[in-house]
């Protein structure tokens, strides 16, 4: 009834402000009410370690429920550029006060991970795209469950706990998290106490120290047969670094039980040189060129030529940065895969040009 009042008013606002659409009008009285995009105010920030930061969102409207171990895409404008990077929810969907909350760590370098956890203050707005990605529970909530993670990884991990706790199901899980010391160890409070509250849930932590994971560490068979013997009857998610998810779908595979492990990546593995070849991109729409060295995504170099193509997870996953391709020849960077046919849809994420390339963007 009451949204019904305000569509009215809204149509009688968009025929009273015309030209001007009447989101602009609106927009400077309320960011959070716009009818085409949907953004957040922050309403608290809470610092998790030394780099990691849990922020609270208030989402208006448009706003869509998630399911725990979504992510969104969050859009930030940093020195006058819109930066837009996946960020795990770590809240349960739905929460009685309507927000949500994101954890960011920090990551050397990282543009927007550091704005995120240094600089973004309360009261600032953010841009949110709707909620993504299939690493969920699905019907697997009461099963036997095991996670694994590493670093910044435990945070889907974290929405999908927190979800089942607030349900009150009682947890037959263990989790296993890496960090690279105690005290950088998002959230091992928080999971030692719901280790306490809930008798079938084991929290295990190693601390790994910033280099490779130590031998005596490392995931292995007999390490799993020690924290979690009947690890191969449980269905598992695991989220972290490469070298940890590639040693977990290597034992999950020798044992002939890849469709349980559940994987997240946080960076794709653009690894493929087959074709590289340096060139000049055309961005047809726009009217720019930039030069390309055959080895870095076409999505960076068009922001690098102050470009800004539509994207969310920057990592092959959501399909939002498809653009036709004109002419020449594309490299998928996760698999080699050669594209080169005009029409061709090109995901700019992971796609380096092979030569001159022409783009409709
Ligand atoms: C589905 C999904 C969910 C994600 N959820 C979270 C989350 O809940 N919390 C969180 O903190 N991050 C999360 N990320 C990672 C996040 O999206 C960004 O990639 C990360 O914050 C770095 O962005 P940046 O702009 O700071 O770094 P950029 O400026 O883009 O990169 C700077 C440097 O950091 C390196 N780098 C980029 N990403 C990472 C990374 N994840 N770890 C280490 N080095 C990196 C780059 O290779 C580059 O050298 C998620 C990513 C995906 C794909
Ligand atoms: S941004 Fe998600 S597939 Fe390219």
């Amino acid at each position: 009834m009451f949204t019904n009042v305000l569509e009215r008013t809204a149509r009688f606002g968009a025929t009273l402000s015309s030209p001007l659409p009447v989101d602009a009008f609106v927009r400077l009285v309320d960011p959070l009410w716009s009818s085409t995009v949907c953004r957040a105010r922050v309403t608290r920030i809470m610092r998790e370690t030394p780099d990691a930061a849990s922020i609270v969102l208030r989402p208006g409207r448009g706003w869509e429920s998630h399911q725990a171990g979504q992510w969104i895409a969050v859009g930030v404008d940093i020195d006058g550029v819109r930066h837009r990077r996946p960020y795990s929810l770590t809240s349960v969907p739905e929460r009685v006060d309507g927000c949500i909350t994101i954890t960011v760590q920090a990551v050397p370098d990282g543009v927007v991970s550091n704005f995120l956890v240094h600089q973004l203050q309360v009261g600032d707005i953010v841009h949110l795209d709707p909620p993504n990605g299939d690493f969920t529970l699905g019907s697997h909530s009461s099963s036997p469950l095991l996670f694994i993670t590493g670093g910044s990884g435990v945070t889907p991990v974290m929405g999908m706990l927190r979800t089942l706790d607030a349900a009150n199901i009682a947890l037959d899980a263990v989790h296993l998290h890496y960090a690279a010391s105690p005290d950088q160890a998002i959230f091992a409070d928080e999971l030692r106490r719901l280790a306490v509250r809930h008798s079938g849930f084991g929290f295990k932590f190693g601390a790994t120290g910033t280099g490779p994971i130590p031998p005596e560490l490392a995931l292995t068979t007999r390490r799993l047969d020690a924290l979690c013997p009947d690890w191969s009857a449980r269905e598992t998610w695991i989220c972290g670094p490469a070298p940890l998810l590639a040693a977990a779908e290597a034992i999950w595979e020798s044992a002939g039980i890849s469709d349980q492990l559940h994987s997240e990546r946080f960076q794709p593995s653009l690894t493929a040189t087959n074709g590289t070849k340096a060139g000049i991109v055309q961005f047809l729409d726009s009217g720019v060129e930039t030069p390309g060295d055959g080895t870095r995504p076409l999505l960076e170099l068009a922001e690098e030529a102050g470009l800004s193509p539509k994207h969310g997870c920057r990592m092959g996953i959501c399909h939002t940065c498809v653009v036709r391709l004109n002419s020449g020849s594309v490299l998928d960077l996760r698999d080699g895969r050669i594209q080169s046919d005009e029409g061709d849809f090109v995901q700019i994420c992971v796609s380096a040009p092979c030569g001159d390339v022409s783009l409709e963007l």
